[in-house]
């Protein structure tokens, strides 16, 4: 029997940081070891919010060595970038026919700008594109156009599935077959919110992130500035509510974690302390990833060959997908 297919995909907004690491990478790479899995730069739904091309340009090319850096292997996962695959666009016309109005008003992202712009007393559209308002269903595209079983994202993704689910499901509901699969969301537990540096999730939006690739010394000084409460080194403290110690379990061993908690728990370790030691685990996973990342970027032909070859052996996929709807449709 066929595998079943795991698809995924980033939008080059800026730097890489942990949460993105823990969130998409790390957990979409693992199941590359049992699915086919297809995964991608989302260069097009980034154009929404980065108009400078330089900006996009380096962007694209990070998350890509990103990718590979974490352990992608081109020869095993289809690697491409988004706007290298034409039928994205096409199936993302096709389906606009069947995507409800409504379903778009209720997608979080636009929910929040539109309130965002009723806090300050602007028009609710104020700055408000119609790549961002239809943002769901060119993602819904990205999904359907490889017949996707999973895809693995963080939680705050989820509902772009479930409308990736509701727009593949109104088209099979009309055509009376099963012409596009119907996608399931895969979220992991342990890591599903990585906490930023002040406690609130880690995004870019927020500037609270542990950068994936920054110099060892940036790396040091970034955790060194994690918000602490006022507890002496003396008093015991709580590991387990502690941004440091929450950071930690993600880079440590259990054996590692119950060691440090007890020491917490225990009194006479100070933050500075905590946060050295958090800082020992975090440049040990990340340190070769660092330094593979390095590489890559510096041969950015090696790179844009990799991604061209990854799109070769996309596109033939995607285009069986679109003749199969184009046909069910009657546009053949
Ligand atoms: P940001 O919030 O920094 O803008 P993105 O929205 O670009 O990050 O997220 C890219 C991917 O990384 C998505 O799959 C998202 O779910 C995941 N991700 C981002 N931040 C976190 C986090 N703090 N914890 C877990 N996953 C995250
Ligand atoms: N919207 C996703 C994000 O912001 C990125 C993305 C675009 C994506 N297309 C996708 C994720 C398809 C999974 C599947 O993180």
């Amino acid at each position: 029997m066929d595998r079943k297919i795991s698809l995924t995909g980033i939008k080059p907004t800026g730097n890489l940081h942990i949460g993105n690491y823990f969130g998409a990478i790390k957990p979409a790479l693992e199941l590359s070891k049992t699915y086919d899995a297809r995964y991608f730069i989302a260069d097009y739904h980034a154009l929404n919010s980065m108009k400078e091309p330089a900006g996009l340009h380096a962007s694209i090319r990070e998350v890509a060595a990103g990718w590979l850096a974490g352990g992608l292997d081109p020869e095993r996962v289809i690697f491409y970038r988004q706007s290298s695959i034409p039928e994205v666009f096409e199936l993302t016309t096709m389906i606009m026919a069947f995507t409800a109005k409504g379903l778009m008003n209720r997608a979080h992202a636009y929910k929040a700008s539109v309130a965002e712009n009723n806090e300050k007393g602007d028009d609710p559209d104020a700055g408000i594109n119609m790549g961002l308002f239809t943002y769901p269903v060119l993602m819904a595209a990205d999904i359907i156009l490889f017949d996707s079983d999973v895809v693995p994202v963080g939680k705050d993704q989820v509902q772009h599935i479930e409308m990736a689910q509701d727009i593949a499901q109104a088209v099979n509901a009309n055509y009376k077959q099963q012409v596009l699969k119907v996608p399931q969301a895969v979220t992991s537990e342990d890591t599903a919110v990585v906490p930023g540096l002040d406690g609130r999730k880690m995004s870019k939006s927020y500037g609270n992130t542990v950068p994936l690739f920054a110099p060892e010394n940036q790396l040091h000084k970034c955790i060194m500035r994690i918000v602490t409460n006022s507890q002496g080194v003396e008093a015991p403290k709580d590991p387990d509510s502690s941004q440091i110690f929450l950071l930690y379990r993600l880079f440590a061993s259990q054996e590692e974690q119950a060691a440090l908690a007890a020491r917490y728990r225990a009194g006479g370790m100070g933050w500075g302390e905590a946060k050295e030691e958090l800082f020992r685990v975090v440049n040990r996973e990340l340190g070769p990833i660092r330094e593979r990342f390095n590489a890559i970027i510096s041969d950015p032909e090696g790179l844009d060959r990799i991604l061209a070859a990854g799109a070769e052996k996309a596109r033939p996929i995607a285009a069986g997908v679109v003749k199969r709807f184009r046909k069910a449709a009657g546009i053949d």
